[in-house]
């Protein structure tokens, strides 16, 4: 018999902390033998539509698969890093089911399986939901994930170690939009301005091709990157003197309806939309 004093969970109702492969952590081999990543299954930590981005502010839920043929009962641990210091914490880590716990174990968070979680009897694949917020400042984020493919004898013995990790950077904004303008104001002491608009708290990029009515190309491609919680101004590149409009005027007047009275220009604020 094993005994482990001091633990605040039995291993098969979740794994201690700092077990996840994370550099500096250890693994579930630690105790449970081998070395991990030598059976034919695998684990691999999945995010919707297989994103290489995350959408600062927006909770990204994660699966954590484990297959393996030989396998009778299951468990994990995941944690959330920066990118730039696997020492220290990304974000935060929710259950959302019964089979998955969470801990924070020196300012680190950490997920792993419930008891109900190792699915006893249950062969093939298993999964593994989390759900991680991201933190306040976004940055590039490395999720570390052991699994153990176990084989269900209630002990630590003969059992199939995986480790993975997946990284993530914050998403930038994308401007996905196409426009017809009934007008494009250009020349004559008219122009055309394009407003957008970064609700996000990321930095996003913005690229506007204005064309004309046949479809040639107007002027030349601007691509222009937008800070968080600001906005950036496209004119349109028609020959004569550009309209010179305050803030205010644009801000209060802007529309859709063409030319203004007075030959004064036309303006469009179009919103920049962050991909989700
Ligand atoms: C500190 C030692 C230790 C570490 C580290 C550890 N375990 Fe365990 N684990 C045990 C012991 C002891 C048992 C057997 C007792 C029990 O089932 O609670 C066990 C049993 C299990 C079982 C049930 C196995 C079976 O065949 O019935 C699973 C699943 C499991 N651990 C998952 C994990 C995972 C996943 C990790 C790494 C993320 C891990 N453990 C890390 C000690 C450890």
């Amino acid at each position: 018999m094993l005994v482990l004093p001091g633990r605040s969970w039995a291993e098969s109702g979740g794994a201690p902390a700092f077990s996840t492969g994370a550099p500096g952590d250890a693994t579930c081999t630690a105790c449970h033998g081998g070395r991990p990543n030598t059976g034919s299954g695998r684990i691999a930590i999945q995010v919707p539509g297989g994103a290489e981005t995350y959408v600062p502010g927006q909770k990204v839920r994660l699966t954590v698969l484990l297959e393996d043929g030989a396998a009778r009962r299951w468990g994990f641990q995941l944690t959330a890093r920066s990118g730039a210091n696997p020492q220290s914490a990304a974000g935060t880590l929710a259950a959302v089911d019964g089979n998955a716990q969470v801990e924070t174990a020196g300012g680190l968070p950490f997920a792993t399986h419930t008891s109900a979680g190792t699915r006893r009897g249950t062969t093939g694949s298993v999964s593994f939901e989390v759900d991680w917020t991201p933190p306040a400042e976004p940055g590039p984020v490395t999720f570390y994930a052991a699994g153990n493919a176990a084989n269900g004898n209630g002990s630590s013995e003969g059992d199939l170690i995986y480790t993975t990790s997946l990284a993530l950077r914050p998403a930038t904004a994308t401007v996905t939009e196409t426009r017809v303008l009934p007008q494009l104001a250009t020349g004559e002491g008219a122009s055309t301005r394009i407003y957008l608009v970064n609700g996000g708290s990321g930095e996003s990029t913005a690229t506007v091709q204005f064309y004309k009515a046949d479809g040639a190309l107007a002027g030349d491609k601007v691509e222009t990157r937008v800070a968080a919680k600001g906005s950036a101004m496209v004119e349109d590149a028609g020959r004569g003197s550009r309209v010179d409009c305050s803030a205010e005027w644009l801000e209060g007047e802007a529309d859709d309806r063409g030319v203004r009275p007075g030959g004064r220009g036309f303006d469009r604020k179009v919103g920049a939309r962050e991909p989700g």
